[in-house]
């Protein structure tokens, strides 16, 4: 499901890709000129070995430079996670892992660790040029260029992500954990959970947002996530309420589960959406009759009476049976 083999992929392939890329750019528009250097990203810095093989980690210049970690000893945290997978030798980490997001390195490091010399990604434009130079797929499900989360200055991949010091417990190199992060810009939604006594518990390594919306782009919706089948995402975890049953409650016209639930928490038992359940279901089956979308309750429904007001002790299968076209079993 995951783009794992994808994504590693991808990263060889920026390996392989970018100095040739670079190297193509460099000569063809632009004149190398010393600031240039410290403000690119690294797909447009010069490479520093464009004749060694595109898979050699490091050309014998670079080995003979002092690590990064020498003197950055704090990013050798950096081992242990993703973006270096297979290329960290007992914690040690090689300058081209670095150097993948930071650019070429080497006038940094023989001017002494000048700061003016060297690539820092922030930004909307760090997380355009860096983080898609290997994150844009063009076969993952979702997109990083649009959506509500696409990169823009208030929202992109830095703002949720950080590659150096990740929340600790939080997986994914997540900035916070899930429900603290997006707390900060969805306060109400978060809030709506806490505070809601009937709400799905999140954070607590269960559920999180992101069991309903993609953090990332959804071409074409509000983030929300879709099962395989392509249906509203409480479908994952609650299929038995999908069908099809033999007798649907008021098949299509009745609308999904959010006519009835509240998604981010509810005052109300049951996570409903109205304070009774006989209020929710007059509201389409009204007694006094004529306009609403469902039928009028017979006769016998006296609903001054506390029996007859809770609908459901009756109509126990209310999301559909295989049995009963009253949806009484
Ligand atoms: C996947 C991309 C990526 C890789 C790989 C990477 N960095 Fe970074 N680095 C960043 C980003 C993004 C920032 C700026 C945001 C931040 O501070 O987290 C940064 C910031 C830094 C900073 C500045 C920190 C500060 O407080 O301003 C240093 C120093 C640094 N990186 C060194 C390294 C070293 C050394 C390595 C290799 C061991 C490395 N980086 C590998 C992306 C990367
Ligand atoms: C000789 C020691 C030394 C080595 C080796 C070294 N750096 Fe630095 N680096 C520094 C110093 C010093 C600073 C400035 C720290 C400051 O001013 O806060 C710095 C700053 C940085 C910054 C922050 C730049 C900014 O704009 O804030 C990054 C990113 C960085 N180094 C990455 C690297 C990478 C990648 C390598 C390996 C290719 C590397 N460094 C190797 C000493 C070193
Ligand atoms: C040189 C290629 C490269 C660059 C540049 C890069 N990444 Fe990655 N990243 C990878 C690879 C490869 C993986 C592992 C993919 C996988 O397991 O699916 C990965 C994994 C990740 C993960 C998932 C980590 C996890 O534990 O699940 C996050 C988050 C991430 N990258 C964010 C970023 C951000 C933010 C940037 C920009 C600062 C960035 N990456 C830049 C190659 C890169
Ligand atoms: C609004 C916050 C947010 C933004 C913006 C964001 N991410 Fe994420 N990202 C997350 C969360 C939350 C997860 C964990 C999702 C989960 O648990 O299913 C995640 C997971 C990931 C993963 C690992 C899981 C996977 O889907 O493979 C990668 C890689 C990743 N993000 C890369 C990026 C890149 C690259 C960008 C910028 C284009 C970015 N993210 C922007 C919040 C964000
Ligand atoms: C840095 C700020 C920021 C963070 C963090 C953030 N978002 Fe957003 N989010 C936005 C912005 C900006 C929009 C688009 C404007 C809007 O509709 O509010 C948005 C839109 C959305 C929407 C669509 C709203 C709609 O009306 O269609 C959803 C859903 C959403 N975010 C969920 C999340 C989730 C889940 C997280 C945590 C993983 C998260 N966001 C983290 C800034 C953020
Ligand atoms: C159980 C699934 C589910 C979870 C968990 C969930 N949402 Fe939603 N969210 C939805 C649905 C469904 C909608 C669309 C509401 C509608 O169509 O009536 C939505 C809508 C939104 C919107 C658009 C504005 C609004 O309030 O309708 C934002 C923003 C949002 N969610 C953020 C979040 C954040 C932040 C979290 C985590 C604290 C979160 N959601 C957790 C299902 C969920
Ligand atoms: C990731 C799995 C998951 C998703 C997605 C999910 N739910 Fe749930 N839902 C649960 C679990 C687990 C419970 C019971 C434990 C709890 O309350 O957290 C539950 C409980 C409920 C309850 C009953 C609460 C009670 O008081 O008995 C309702 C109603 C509900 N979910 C509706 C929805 C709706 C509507 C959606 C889509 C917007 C949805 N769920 C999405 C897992 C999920
Ligand atoms: C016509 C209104 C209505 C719709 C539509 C609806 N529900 Fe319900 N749902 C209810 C009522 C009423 C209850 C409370 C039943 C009771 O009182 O025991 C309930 C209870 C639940 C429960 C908790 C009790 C149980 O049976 O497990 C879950 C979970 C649930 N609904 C999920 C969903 C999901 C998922 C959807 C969308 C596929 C959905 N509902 C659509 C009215 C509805
Ligand atoms: C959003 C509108 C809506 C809500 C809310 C709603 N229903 Fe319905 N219901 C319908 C529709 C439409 C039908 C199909 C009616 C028809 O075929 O004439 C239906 C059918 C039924 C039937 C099957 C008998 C029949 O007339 O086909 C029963 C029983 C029923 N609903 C009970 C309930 C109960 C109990 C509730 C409250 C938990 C409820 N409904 C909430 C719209 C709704
Ligand atoms: C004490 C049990 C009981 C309670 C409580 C109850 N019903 Fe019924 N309801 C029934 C029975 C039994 C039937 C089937 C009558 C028949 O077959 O003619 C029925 C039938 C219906 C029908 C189908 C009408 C048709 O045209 O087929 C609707 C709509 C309905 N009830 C709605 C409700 C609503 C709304 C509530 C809550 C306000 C409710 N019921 C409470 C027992 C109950």
């Amino acid at each position: 499901m995951r783009h794992h083999w994808s994504g590693r992929m991808a990263f060889m392939l920026c390996l392989a890709l970018s100095p040739g890329l670079a190297l193509a750019q460099q000569t063809t528009t632009q004149p190398p000129a010393p600031e240039q250097t410290t403000t690119q990203a690294p797909a447009q810095t010069p490479p520093q070995a464009t004749t060694a093989p595109a898979t050699a980690p490091a050309s014998a210049e670079s080995t003979a430079l002092p690590a990064c970690t020498d003197c950055h000893d704090a990013m050798k945290a950096i081992a242990s996670t993703a973006h270096a997978h297979g290329m960290a030798k007992k914690g040690e980490v090689p300058n081209t892992v670095c150097e993948s997001c930071h650019g070429d390195g080497k006038a940094h490091i023989e001017g002494g660790g000048d700061k003016e010399k060297i690539y820092k990604p922030v930004g909307v434009a760090g997380a355009n040029k860096t983080c898609m130079l290997c994150h844009d797929i063009a076969t993952d499900r979702i997109s990083r260029h649009a959506g509500v989360h696409a990169n823009s200055p208030a929202v992109n991949c830095l703002t949720c992500h950080s590659i150096h010091t990740p929340e600790a417990h939080a997986p994914h190199l997540l900035a916070k954990k899930q429900l603290a992060l997006c707390d900060s810009c969805h306060m109400t939604q978060v809030a709506s959970f806490r505070n809601k006594p009937y709400a799905h518990r999140l954070g607590r390594g269960g559920m999180e947002c992101s069991s309903c919306h993609e953090p990332h782009g959804l071409p074409g919706r509000d983030n929300l996530r879709t099962t395989r089948a392509g249906e509203i995402p409480c479908l994952t975890c609650h299929a038995d309420k999908r069908g099809p049953f033999v007798f649907q409650h008021g098949s299509f016209a009745i609308g999904d589960c959010m006519t009835c639930h509240e998604p981010h928490g509810s005052s109300n038992p049951k996570q409903l959406k109205r304070a009774t359940v006989a209020q929710l279901c007059i509201e389409c089956h009204s007694p006094i009759g004529g306009t609403t979308l469902g039928s009028q309750p017979p006769a016998f429904h006296n609903l001054n009476s506390p029996q007859y007001r809770n609908c459901t002790t009756c109509h126990v299968a209310v999301h559909g049976s295989n049995r009963d076209p009253q949806l009484l079993k």
